[in-house]
Protein backbone atom coordinates (compact mmCIF):
# COMPACT_ATOMS: atom_id res chain seq x y z
CA UNK A 1 0.00 0.00 0.00
CA UNK A 2 1.33 3.50 -1.14
CA UNK A 3 -1.14 5.38 0.52
CA UNK A 4 0.30 7.06 3.86
CA UNK A 5 -1.84 9.21 6.07
CA UNK A 6 0.25 12.21 6.19
CA UNK A 7 -0.58 12.92 2.10
CA UNK A 8 -4.44 11.73 2.74
CA UNK A 9 -7.44 13.01 4.40
CA UNK A 10 -7.63 11.51 7.90
CA UNK A 11 -11.42 9.45 7.98
CA UNK A 12 -13.61 10.32 10.83
CA UNK A 13 -14.32 6.80 12.08
CA UNK A 14 -17.11 6.95 14.27
CA UNK A 15 -19.25 8.63 11.91
CA UNK A 16 -18.76 6.20 9.03
CA UNK A 17 -19.81 3.68 11.19
CA UNK A 18 -23.16 5.67 11.86
CA UNK A 19 -23.43 4.82 8.00
CA UNK A 20 -23.70 1.17 8.98
CA UNK A 21 -26.38 -0.17 10.48
CA UNK A 22 -25.43 -3.63 11.95
CA UNK A 23 -22.40 -2.10 13.68
CA UNK A 24 -25.11 -0.63 16.22
CA UNK A 25 -26.17 -4.27 17.18
CA UNK A 26 -25.09 -5.97 20.59
CA UNK A 27 -24.22 -10.09 20.10
CA UNK A 28 -24.18 -11.87 23.10
CA UNK A 29 -25.37 -8.92 25.44
CA UNK A 30 -21.69 -6.92 23.88
CA UNK A 31 -21.76 -4.43 21.34
CA UNK A 32 -20.61 -5.75 18.20
CA UNK A 33 -17.19 -6.11 17.10
CA UNK A 34 -16.97 -7.14 13.71
CA UNK A 35 -13.58 -8.23 12.49
CA UNK A 36 -14.73 -10.90 9.93
CA UNK A 37 -14.91 -8.79 6.82
CA UNK A 38 -12.33 -10.79 4.89
CA UNK A 39 -15.49 -13.35 4.50
CA UNK A 40 -17.59 -10.46 3.91
CA UNK A 41 -17.95 -6.98 4.52
CA UNK A 42 -20.98 -5.23 6.23
CA UNK A 43 -23.39 -3.03 3.86
CA UNK A 44 -23.72 1.00 4.54
CA UNK A 45 -27.50 2.25 4.45
CA UNK A 46 -27.28 4.00 1.26
CA UNK A 47 -26.86 -0.07 -0.27
CA UNK A 48 -29.62 -1.00 1.68
CA UNK A 49 -32.03 1.86 0.75
CA UNK A 50 -30.79 1.47 -2.92
CA UNK A 51 -32.06 -2.03 -2.45
CA UNK A 52 -34.90 -1.57 -1.00
CA UNK A 53 -36.14 1.53 -3.36
CA UNK A 54 -35.51 -0.70 -6.11
CA UNK A 55 -37.92 -3.31 -4.90
CA UNK A 56 -40.50 -1.30 -3.64
CA UNK A 57 -40.57 1.37 -6.61
CA UNK A 58 -38.66 0.63 -9.30
CA UNK A 59 -38.62 -3.45 -9.80
CA UNK A 60 -39.20 -4.85 -13.43
CA UNK A 61 -36.74 -7.23 -15.29
CA UNK A 62 -34.35 -5.46 -17.91
CA UNK A 63 -33.48 -5.07 -21.86
CA UNK A 64 -36.81 -6.66 -22.64
CA UNK A 65 -39.74 -4.19 -21.79
CA UNK A 66 -41.08 -0.65 -23.77
CA UNK A 67 -42.71 -0.27 -20.39
CA UNK A 68 -41.21 3.17 -17.82
CA UNK A 69 -40.42 0.75 -15.33
CA UNK A 70 -38.67 -1.57 -17.44
CA UNK A 71 -36.74 1.10 -19.29
CA UNK A 72 -35.21 2.91 -15.91
CA UNK A 73 -34.18 -0.39 -14.53
CA UNK A 74 -32.37 -1.29 -17.83
CA UNK A 75 -30.95 2.29 -17.43
CA UNK A 76 -29.90 1.96 -13.84
CA UNK A 77 -28.59 -1.37 -14.64
CA UNK A 78 -26.11 -0.42 -17.44
CA UNK A 79 -25.34 2.53 -15.30
CA UNK A 80 -23.70 0.53 -12.90
CA UNK A 81 -21.55 -0.81 -15.65
CA UNK A 82 -19.70 2.27 -16.27
CA UNK A 83 -19.53 2.86 -12.83
CA UNK A 84 -17.97 -0.75 -12.49
CA UNK A 85 -16.10 0.36 -15.73
CA UNK A 86 -14.47 3.35 -13.91
CA UNK A 87 -13.70 1.79 -10.61
CA UNK A 88 -11.26 -0.43 -12.24
CA UNK A 89 -10.32 1.46 -14.58
CA UNK A 90 -11.21 -0.97 -17.44
CA UNK A 91 -11.00 0.97 -21.15
CA UNK A 92 -14.55 -0.05 -21.92
CA UNK A 93 -17.70 -0.96 -19.91
CA UNK A 94 -18.01 -3.81 -22.63
CA UNK A 95 -15.09 -5.55 -20.82
CA UNK A 96 -17.10 -5.79 -17.54
CA UNK A 97 -19.34 -8.94 -17.34
CA UNK A 98 -21.64 -9.18 -14.19
CA UNK A 99 -21.16 -12.38 -12.36
CA UNK A 100 -22.26 -14.26 -9.45
CA UNK A 101 -19.18 -13.53 -7.46
CA UNK A 102 -15.13 -13.80 -7.96
CA UNK A 103 -15.84 -17.92 -8.24
CA UNK A 104 -18.09 -17.32 -11.26
CA UNK A 105 -15.70 -14.91 -12.74
CA UNK A 106 -13.01 -17.89 -12.52
CA UNK A 107 -14.87 -20.50 -13.90
CA UNK A 108 -16.19 -18.46 -16.69
CA UNK A 109 -12.85 -17.84 -17.53
CA UNK A 110 -11.82 -22.12 -16.47
CA UNK A 111 -14.91 -22.81 -18.60
CA UNK A 112 -14.90 -20.72 -21.85
CA UNK A 113 -11.44 -19.34 -22.44
CA UNK A 114 -9.31 -22.30 -21.14
CA UNK A 115 -11.85 -25.10 -22.17
CA UNK A 116 -11.57 -23.83 -25.44
CA UNK A 117 -7.91 -23.08 -25.63
CA UNK A 118 -5.90 -25.27 -23.52
CA UNK A 119 -4.70 -28.74 -25.02
CA UNK A 120 -2.50 -31.70 -23.85
CA UNK A 121 0.38 -30.99 -22.18
CA UNK A 122 -0.51 -27.10 -21.68
CA UNK A 123 0.02 -25.27 -18.26
CA UNK A 124 -1.49 -23.19 -15.63
CA UNK A 125 0.46 -21.47 -13.59
CA UNK A 126 -1.19 -20.34 -10.19
CA UNK A 127 0.27 -19.98 -6.87
CA UNK A 128 0.71 -21.54 -3.24
CA UNK A 129 -1.29 -19.07 -1.58
CA UNK A 130 -4.62 -19.10 -4.16
CA UNK A 131 -8.15 -19.21 -2.40
CA UNK A 132 -9.76 -22.65 -3.31
CA UNK A 133 -11.90 -20.93 -6.43
CA UNK A 134 -8.61 -20.10 -8.17
CA UNK A 135 -7.72 -23.55 -7.50
CA UNK A 136 -10.15 -25.99 -7.65
CA UNK A 137 -11.55 -24.24 -11.50
CA UNK A 138 -7.88 -24.36 -13.00
CA UNK A 139 -7.85 -28.27 -12.02
CA UNK A 140 -11.67 -29.09 -13.08
CA UNK A 141 -10.34 -27.41 -17.15
CA UNK A 142 -7.28 -29.24 -16.55
CA UNK A 143 -9.06 -32.88 -16.40
CA UNK A 144 -11.07 -31.67 -19.04
CA UNK A 145 -8.54 -30.69 -21.55
CA UNK A 146 -4.73 -33.03 -20.21
CA UNK A 147 -3.69 -29.60 -19.20
CA UNK A 148 -1.40 -29.48 -16.04
CA UNK A 149 -1.36 -27.44 -12.60
CA UNK A 150 1.59 -26.09 -11.34
CA UNK A 151 2.27 -23.13 -8.36
CA UNK A 152 4.83 -20.83 -7.34
CA UNK A 153 5.85 -21.78 -3.56
CA UNK A 154 5.33 -19.59 -0.86
CA UNK A 155 8.04 -18.55 1.76
CA UNK A 156 7.97 -18.64 5.69
CA UNK A 157 7.22 -15.34 5.61
CA UNK A 158 4.31 -15.69 3.14
CA UNK A 159 5.50 -14.28 0.37
CA UNK A 160 5.54 -15.78 -3.11
CA UNK A 161 9.07 -17.34 -4.36
CA UNK A 162 9.38 -15.44 -7.10
CA UNK A 163 13.04 -16.89 -7.71
CA UNK A 164 12.36 -19.54 -9.81
CA UNK A 165 9.07 -17.69 -11.66
CA UNK A 166 10.99 -17.45 -14.84
CA UNK A 167 11.59 -21.08 -15.03
CA UNK A 168 8.21 -22.08 -14.34
CA UNK A 169 6.95 -20.14 -16.95
CA UNK A 170 7.80 -22.38 -20.06
CA UNK A 171 6.89 -22.40 -23.79
CA UNK A 172 3.67 -24.71 -22.33
CA UNK A 173 2.29 -22.30 -19.76
CA UNK A 174 -0.61 -20.85 -21.28
CA UNK A 175 -2.11 -18.87 -18.23
CA UNK A 176 -1.15 -17.45 -14.94
CA UNK A 177 -3.44 -17.48 -12.29
CA UNK A 178 -2.66 -15.39 -8.98
CA UNK A 179 -4.37 -13.79 -6.43
CA UNK A 180 -3.74 -9.92 -5.88
CA UNK A 181 -4.50 -10.07 -1.73
CA UNK A 182 -4.22 -12.96 -0.26
CA UNK A 183 -7.24 -13.74 2.37
CA UNK A 184 -5.37 -16.16 4.70
CA UNK A 185 -2.33 -14.20 5.22
CA UNK A 186 -3.00 -10.73 4.03
CA UNK A 187 0.33 -10.78 1.64
CA UNK A 188 -0.25 -8.27 -1.40
CA UNK A 189 1.45 -9.49 -4.14
CA UNK A 190 3.54 -8.16 -6.99
CA UNK A 191 0.66 -8.91 -9.53
CA UNK A 192 1.80 -6.56 -11.85
CA UNK A 193 5.60 -7.54 -11.79
CA UNK A 194 4.44 -11.09 -12.55
CA UNK A 195 1.19 -10.34 -15.21
CA UNK A 196 4.63 -8.10 -17.30
CA UNK A 197 6.43 -11.36 -17.21
CA UNK A 198 3.84 -13.22 -18.41
CA UNK A 199 2.24 -11.34 -20.98
CA UNK A 200 6.20 -11.21 -21.87
CA UNK A 201 5.67 -14.77 -22.99
CA UNK A 202 2.60 -14.18 -24.41
CA UNK A 203 0.85 -15.91 -21.47
CA UNK A 204 -2.99 -15.37 -20.22
CA UNK A 205 -2.94 -13.84 -16.43
CA UNK A 206 -6.16 -13.50 -14.40
CA UNK A 207 -5.84 -11.96 -10.91
CA UNK A 208 -7.84 -12.78 -8.14
CA UNK A 209 -9.25 -9.27 -6.90
CA UNK A 210 -11.33 -10.83 -4.30
CA UNK A 211 -9.86 -9.19 -1.59
CA UNK A 212 -7.69 -6.48 -2.78
CA UNK A 213 -10.55 -4.41 -4.46
CA UNK A 214 -12.00 -3.65 -0.87
CA UNK A 215 -8.73 -2.10 0.06
CA UNK A 216 -6.52 -1.32 -2.93
CA UNK A 217 -6.49 0.87 -5.92
CA UNK A 218 -7.48 -0.68 -8.67
CA UNK A 219 -6.46 -0.31 -11.78
CA UNK A 220 -6.46 -2.94 -14.30
CA UNK A 221 -5.12 -0.98 -17.66
CA UNK A 222 -1.98 -0.62 -15.04
CA UNK A 223 -1.82 -3.96 -13.99
CA UNK A 224 -2.12 -4.68 -17.66
CA UNK A 225 -4.10 -8.02 -16.75
CA UNK A 226 -6.21 -10.23 -19.00
CA UNK A 227 -8.82 -10.74 -16.41
CA UNK A 228 -9.67 -9.45 -12.74
CA UNK A 229 -12.47 -11.21 -10.73
CA UNK A 230 -14.23 -9.71 -7.57
CA UNK A 231 -17.33 -10.20 -5.53
CA UNK A 232 -19.68 -7.39 -4.58
CA UNK A 233 -20.29 -8.68 -1.11
CA UNK A 234 -16.78 -8.08 -0.25
CA UNK A 235 -16.94 -4.69 -1.24
CA UNK A 236 -19.88 -3.31 1.04
CA UNK A 237 -22.21 -4.40 -1.65
CA UNK A 238 -24.81 -7.28 -1.93
CA UNK A 239 -24.12 -11.00 -2.05
CA UNK A 240 -25.14 -12.53 -5.37
CA UNK A 241 -23.55 -10.21 -7.67
CA UNK A 242 -19.56 -9.85 -9.05
CA UNK A 243 -17.59 -8.41 -11.61
CA UNK A 244 -15.12 -10.19 -14.60
CA UNK A 245 -13.26 -7.31 -16.18
CA UNK A 246 -11.66 -9.24 -19.21
CA UNK A 247 -9.80 -7.50 -21.91
CA UNK A 248 -12.13 -6.85 -24.75
CA UNK A 249 -9.78 -8.60 -27.49
CA UNK A 250 -9.99 -11.69 -25.28
CA UNK A 251 -13.72 -11.49 -24.39
CA UNK A 252 -14.68 -11.40 -28.20
CA UNK A 253 -13.14 -14.70 -29.16
CA UNK A 254 -14.71 -16.27 -26.15
CA UNK A 255 -17.66 -19.24 -26.70
CA UNK A 256 -20.61 -18.83 -24.72
CA UNK A 257 -20.16 -20.99 -21.36
CA UNK A 258 -24.08 -20.66 -20.37
CA UNK A 259 -27.20 -20.61 -23.06
CA UNK A 260 -30.32 -19.06 -22.21
CA UNK A 261 -32.11 -15.70 -22.96
CA UNK A 262 -30.22 -12.18 -23.74
CA UNK A 263 -26.76 -14.22 -24.56
CA UNK A 264 -27.72 -14.52 -28.29
CA UNK A 265 -28.09 -13.03 -31.35
CA UNK A 266 -30.71 -14.91 -33.42
CA UNK A 267 -31.87 -18.66 -32.42
CA UNK A 268 -33.72 -21.03 -34.83
CA UNK A 269 -34.77 -24.41 -33.93
CA UNK A 270 -31.12 -25.83 -35.13
CA UNK A 271 -29.06 -23.10 -34.53
CA UNK A 272 -28.10 -19.82 -32.25
CA UNK A 273 -25.46 -16.97 -33.03
CA UNK A 274 -23.84 -14.87 -29.82
CA UNK A 275 -24.38 -11.64 -28.72
CA UNK A 276 -21.40 -9.60 -28.49
CA UNK A 277 -19.64 -9.80 -24.98
CA UNK A 278 -20.73 -8.66 -21.94
CA UNK A 279 -23.93 -9.94 -23.29
CA UNK A 280 -22.76 -12.87 -24.52
CA UNK A 281 -21.94 -14.14 -20.96
CA UNK A 282 -24.80 -13.28 -18.94
CA UNK A 283 -27.45 -15.85 -19.88
CA UNK A 284 -30.69 -15.57 -18.11
CA UNK A 285 -32.57 -12.10 -15.99
CA UNK A 286 -29.47 -11.11 -14.51
CA UNK A 287 -29.44 -10.30 -10.32
CA UNK A 288 -30.74 -6.79 -11.26
CA UNK A 289 -31.18 -5.47 -7.24
CA UNK A 290 -27.92 -6.87 -6.87
CA UNK A 291 -26.26 -4.61 -9.39
CA UNK A 292 -27.95 -1.83 -8.45
CA UNK A 293 -26.56 -2.30 -4.43
CA UNK A 294 -22.89 -2.51 -6.13
CA UNK A 295 -23.92 0.33 -7.90
CA UNK A 296 -24.24 2.24 -4.58
CA UNK A 297 -21.78 0.45 -2.53
CA UNK A 298 -18.50 1.33 -5.29
CA UNK A 299 -20.39 5.13 -5.34
CA UNK A 300 -20.15 5.03 -1.39
CA UNK A 301 -16.39 3.90 -1.63
CA UNK A 302 -15.39 6.48 -3.87
CA UNK A 303 -17.11 9.30 -1.60
CA UNK A 304 -15.51 7.89 1.20
CA UNK A 305 -11.99 8.15 -0.86
CA UNK A 306 -10.17 4.84 -1.27
CA UNK A 307 -6.47 6.45 -0.28
CA UNK A 308 -8.27 7.42 2.96
CA UNK A 309 -9.79 3.83 3.21
CA UNK A 310 -6.12 2.38 2.68
CA UNK A 311 -4.04 4.63 5.07
CA UNK A 312 -6.52 4.10 7.69
CA UNK A 313 -6.54 0.33 6.92
CA UNK A 314 -2.71 0.40 7.02
CA UNK A 315 -2.67 1.77 10.06
CA UNK A 316 -5.03 -0.56 12.20
CA UNK A 317 -3.34 -3.32 10.43
CA UNK A 318 -0.07 -1.96 12.14
CA UNK A 319 -0.98 -1.42 15.69
CA UNK A 320 -3.27 -4.60 15.48
CA UNK A 321 -0.17 -6.85 14.26
CA UNK A 322 1.81 -5.36 17.03
CA UNK A 323 -0.82 -5.66 20.04
CA UNK A 324 -1.21 -9.24 18.64
CA UNK A 325 2.42 -9.76 18.12
CA UNK A 326 3.54 -8.90 21.64
CA UNK A 327 0.86 -11.64 23.05
CA UNK A 328 2.75 -14.86 24.46
CA UNK A 329 2.23 -18.01 22.93
CA UNK A 330 0.54 -16.11 19.39
CA UNK A 331 2.27 -16.99 16.48
CA UNK A 332 1.10 -14.62 13.22
CA UNK A 333 1.01 -16.72 10.29
CA UNK A 334 2.20 -14.38 7.34
CA UNK A 335 4.31 -12.10 7.99
CA UNK A 336 5.23 -10.19 4.55
CA UNK A 337 6.68 -6.80 3.77
CA UNK A 338 3.70 -5.47 2.10
CA UNK A 339 0.16 -6.92 3.66
CA UNK A 340 -3.08 -5.20 4.02
CA UNK A 341 -6.26 -5.88 6.26
CA UNK A 342 -5.81 -9.71 7.10
CA UNK A 343 -4.12 -10.74 10.58
CA UNK A 344 -3.87 -14.47 10.56
CA UNK A 345 -2.50 -16.02 13.98
CA UNK A 346 -2.38 -19.53 15.92
CA UNK A 347 -2.17 -19.19 19.61
CA UNK A 348 -0.63 -22.17 21.07
CA UNK A 349 -2.23 -24.73 22.82
CA UNK A 350 -5.19 -23.71 22.30
CA UNK A 351 -7.36 -24.43 19.03
CA UNK A 352 -8.22 -22.21 16.63
CA UNK A 353 -11.79 -22.34 17.31
CA UNK A 354 -11.61 -22.50 20.51
CA UNK A 355 -9.97 -18.95 19.76
CA UNK A 356 -13.46 -17.88 17.86
CA UNK A 357 -15.59 -18.85 20.15
CA UNK A 358 -14.15 -17.26 23.30
CA UNK A 359 -14.23 -14.30 21.16
CA UNK A 360 -17.91 -14.62 20.11
CA UNK A 361 -18.94 -14.46 23.39
CA UNK A 362 -17.20 -11.36 23.74
CA UNK A 363 -18.87 -9.92 21.08
CA UNK A 364 -16.25 -9.80 18.65
CA UNK A 365 -16.46 -11.75 14.78
CA UNK A 366 -13.83 -13.37 13.64
CA UNK A 367 -13.18 -16.06 11.78
CA UNK A 368 -11.29 -19.61 11.90
CA UNK A 369 -10.49 -22.84 9.78
CA UNK A 370 -8.88 -22.93 6.74
CA UNK A 371 -10.35 -19.88 5.25
CA UNK A 372 -10.72 -22.24 1.91
CA UNK A 373 -7.41 -21.92 1.47
CA UNK A 374 -6.09 -25.11 2.58
CA UNK A 375 -3.20 -25.61 0.68
CA UNK A 376 -1.72 -22.71 2.98
CA UNK A 377 -2.62 -24.35 6.13
CA UNK A 378 -0.48 -27.30 4.83
CA UNK A 379 2.49 -24.86 3.87
CA UNK A 380 2.66 -23.44 7.32
CA UNK A 381 1.76 -26.82 8.93
CA UNK A 382 -1.50 -25.48 11.35
CA UNK A 383 -5.10 -27.11 10.42
CA UNK A 384 -6.31 -23.73 11.06
CA UNK A 385 -5.94 -20.20 12.20
CA UNK A 386 -7.78 -17.80 13.45
CA UNK A 387 -8.22 -14.48 11.61
CA UNK A 388 -9.40 -11.15 12.30
CA UNK A 389 -9.69 -9.15 9.14
CA UNK A 390 -10.47 -5.47 8.90
CA UNK A 391 -12.32 -2.65 7.02
CA UNK A 392 -12.14 1.01 7.26
CA UNK A 393 -14.79 1.13 9.80
CA UNK A 394 -12.70 -0.60 12.41
CA UNK A 395 -11.34 1.01 14.96
CA UNK A 396 -8.27 0.50 17.37
CA UNK A 397 -10.40 -0.19 20.55
CA UNK A 398 -11.91 -2.76 18.70
CA UNK A 399 -8.54 -4.50 18.36
CA UNK A 400 -8.43 -4.27 21.81
CA UNK A 401 -11.34 -5.92 22.51
CA UNK A 402 -9.75 -8.89 20.06
CA UNK A 403 -6.49 -8.55 21.85
CA UNK A 404 -8.57 -8.71 25.54
CA UNK A 405 -10.60 -11.78 24.20
CA UNK A 406 -7.33 -13.68 22.58
CA UNK A 407 -5.57 -13.62 26.27
CA UNK A 408 -8.47 -14.82 27.91
CA UNK A 409 -8.83 -17.75 25.39
CA UNK A 410 -5.27 -18.80 26.61
CA UNK A 411 -5.91 -18.34 30.55
CA UNK A 412 -9.09 -20.32 29.86
CA UNK A 413 -7.13 -23.26 27.59
CA UNK A 414 -3.89 -22.88 27.49
C1 LIG B 1 -8.92 -14.42 -2.31
C2 LIG B 1 -10.30 -14.89 -2.57
N1 LIG B 1 -10.63 -15.36 -3.77
C3 LIG B 1 -11.86 -15.78 -4.05
C4 LIG B 1 -12.86 -15.78 -3.11
C5 LIG B 1 -14.22 -16.26 -3.47
O1 LIG B 1 -15.15 -15.23 -3.40
P1 LIG B 1 -16.70 -15.52 -3.55
O2 LIG B 1 -17.01 -16.61 -2.54
O3 LIG B 1 -17.36 -14.24 -3.20
O4 LIG B 1 -16.95 -15.98 -4.93
C6 LIG B 1 -12.58 -15.33 -1.82
C7 LIG B 1 -13.60 -15.36 -0.77
O5 LIG B 1 -13.30 -15.35 0.40
C8 LIG B 1 -11.26 -14.86 -1.55
O6 LIG B 1 -10.93 -14.40 -0.35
Amino acid sequence: MTATASSTPALDVERLREDFPILAERVRGKPLVYLDNAATSQKPRAVIDAVSRYYGAENANIHRGVHYLSERATVAYDAVRERVARFVNAASPREIVFTRGTTEGINLVAQSWARSTLKPGDEIVITGMEHHSNIVPWQLVAAQTGATVRAVPITDAGELDLNGFDRLLTDRTRLLAVVHLSNALGTINPVRWMVSHARERGIVTLVDGAQSAPHLPVDVQALDCDFFAFSGHKVFGPTGIGVLYGRASLLEAMPPWQGGGDMIETVTLEHSTWAQPPARFEAGTPPIAQVIGLGAALEYVEAVGRAAIGAWEEELLAYATERVGELAGVRIIGTAREKASVLSFVVEGVHPHDVGAVLDAEGVAIRTGHHCAQPVMHRFGVPATARASFAFYNTRAEVDALVRGIRRARSMFA
